[in-house]
């Protein structure tokens, strides 16, 4: 638990206008109202959080995890077992609501048989208006719903919910404010992810997240750097710095500060080891960050740096304000800069009006960057997004042919990428215990690939060199030979 404030709200006291004192009021208002729901049931409640989605969905579910143990819920990893099952949910791609539909269902029927069943639902789908009238009108059996700006008001929403015994629903359109020092639960000891900023105001024209995310807010950086000394007190050694776009970070507040200075100031932090941060935007891609990156002992050897598309039409008509040359540039001078470094990226096919020669671009600075990998989206009209009321939509099967023809060529490339470090020792921070082979440990390169050797789980946490013997495409097999 990062933040352990004595909780002393009573409900005869006067609820707290400020924050966080306020949800550390509803925190113990909510605790209170669990003893009773336990004590009616003969037994501890426990929650389930799952998560769609991106980085920042993850981040915030940790923070929702904080609450409710905090409130005394005891956590149980399978869904169909928890007496309260939250859905952080995800709305870039229409796939992703669908599935949380699917699965809505099945938790419905679970409902019926759990008397002391909850279910609550929050996260970017829950900003579009039509998914929460559907809701309301097609899942009754839910509890809870809220959306991405008033994430912090968990416990008050939770403790509404149980007192009052009615579905609870507050959705806020946007919001300037960003709440500090709310309790949060890390999935891992030893990394966590920050947020430096939260929002978009991008407006890519494919793109719901500006619209569910709201506007561009950057977080004060001394209450960056606070979470972070806090978080190596407590045993983090490394972190990744979240945002939409994180090369605009600090532009909108009240003493502007780049990203690159932000780095800086993070380096200083004694006992932090590796700095990760996601995601860039190539035009807000500064040459004082590429500088920094070339210089610093602690960023890791690896930059996200979505593409989308490599004809400089589509990049026009997706509104990402580069070209495909200036986009090639870039690469070239970060590799410059920082040889040893792992680009990777995002690739949408099939947006509307994208031809073959389109395509071709694509594929042509897919050759000529050599992602190490890449991650590869079918175009998914959103509603209320420029894009999704442009004319030439692409047949579904041409669009099928192009993906996997792009698919086809990142793999090959992904691969020689990451055989050209077979045979290198290389320092890995161990993570876990690997998932099919229990006697192997899975640790993480500085470029993001990973090394599966043979190991304990005493290691999980810690620095080890390690020779990468074997290169399977996209990780390695290897041994360790030092610490
Ligand atoms: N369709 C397909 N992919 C999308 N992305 C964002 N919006 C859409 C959409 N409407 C992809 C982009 C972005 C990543 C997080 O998701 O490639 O970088
Ligand atoms: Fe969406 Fe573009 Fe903002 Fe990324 S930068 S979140 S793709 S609008």
């Amino acid at each position: 638990m990062e933040n352990n404030r004595q909780n002393t709200a009573d409900r005869e006291m006067e609820i707290p206008v400020s924050e966080p004192e306020r949800q550390y009021y509803f925190i113990e208002r909510a605790r209170k109202n669990l003893k009773k729901m336990e004590e009616a049931a003969g037994r501890q409640l426990s929650f389930c959080v799952t998560t769609f989605g991106c980085q920042m969905n993850a981040r915030d579910s940790e923070k929702l995890v904080g609450i409710l143990e905090q409130i005394g819920y005891i956590e149980e990893l399978e869904e169909e077992k928890a007496d309260f099952v939250i859905y952080n949910t995800c709305t870039v791609r229409e796939n992703a609501n669908q599935r949380v539909y699917g699965r809505l269902g099945q938790l419905g029927r679970i409902k019926k048989k759990n008397p002391h069943m909850m279910i609550a639902l929050c996260g970017c789908m829950m900003q579009e208006p039509e998914v929460v009238e559907k809701l309301k009108k097609s899942y009754r059996f839910i509890d809870l719903i809220f959306g991405t700006h008033n994430i912090y008001k968990f416990a008050e929403l939770l403790a509404t919910r149980m007192e009052s015994g009615r579905m609870v629903i507050d959705i806020w359109k946007d919001t300037d404010r960003i709440v500090e020092d709310l309790p949060s639960e890390r999935k891992y000891s030893f990394k966590s992810g920050v947020n430096i900023m939260f929002g978009c105001n991008n407006f890519c024209s494919y793109c719901i997240v500006p619209y569910v995310r709201g506007r561009e807010r950057s977080r004060d950086p001394r209450a960056i750097i606070r979470e972070i000394e806090r978080l190596v007190a407590d045993g983090v050694s490394e972190v990744m710095l979240l945002g939409q776009n994180v090369n605009s970070y600090g532009k909108t507040l009240e003493n502007p500060i780049t990203f690159a200075r932000l780095l800086k100031e993070i380096e200083k932090i004694g006992g932090l080891k590796r700095i990760r941060f996601m995601t860039s935007h190539p035009k807000d891609l500064s040459d004082e960050l590429i500088e920094v990156m070339g210089q610093s002992e602690k960023i890791c050897k690896h930059l996200h740096l979505p593409v989308q598309s490599g004809s400089t039409r589509i990049l026009e008509k997706m509104n990402r304000r580069y070209t495909k040359e200036h986009y090639l540039e870039l690469a070239e001078k970060i590799r410059r800069a920082v040889p040893d470094i792992s680009l990777t990226t995002d690739i949408i096919v099939g947006f509307p009006g994208e031809t073959e020669e389109d395509f071709l671009e694509t594929l042509d600075v897919v050759r000529k960057v050599q992602y190490d990998s890449a991650f590869t989206f079918i175009y998914s009209k959103r509603t209320g997004t420029p894009a999704a009321v442009m004319e030439d939509q692409v047949p579904e099967d041409v669009v099928k042919d192009r993906f996997d023809r792009l698919l086809k060529e990142v793999q090959e490339i992904s691969a020689q990428r990451c055989a050209i470090h077979e045979g290198t020792v290389q320092t890995a921070l161990v993570e876990a215990v690997n998932d099919h082979d229990k006697t192997l440990m899975t640790g993480r390169l500085s470029n993001n690939l990973l090394v599966h050797f043979p190991g304990d789980e005493s290691m999980i946490g810690n620095y080890v060199d390690v020779s990468l013997d074997e290169c399977r495409g996209f990780y390695y097999i290897g041994k360790i030979i030092g610490k």
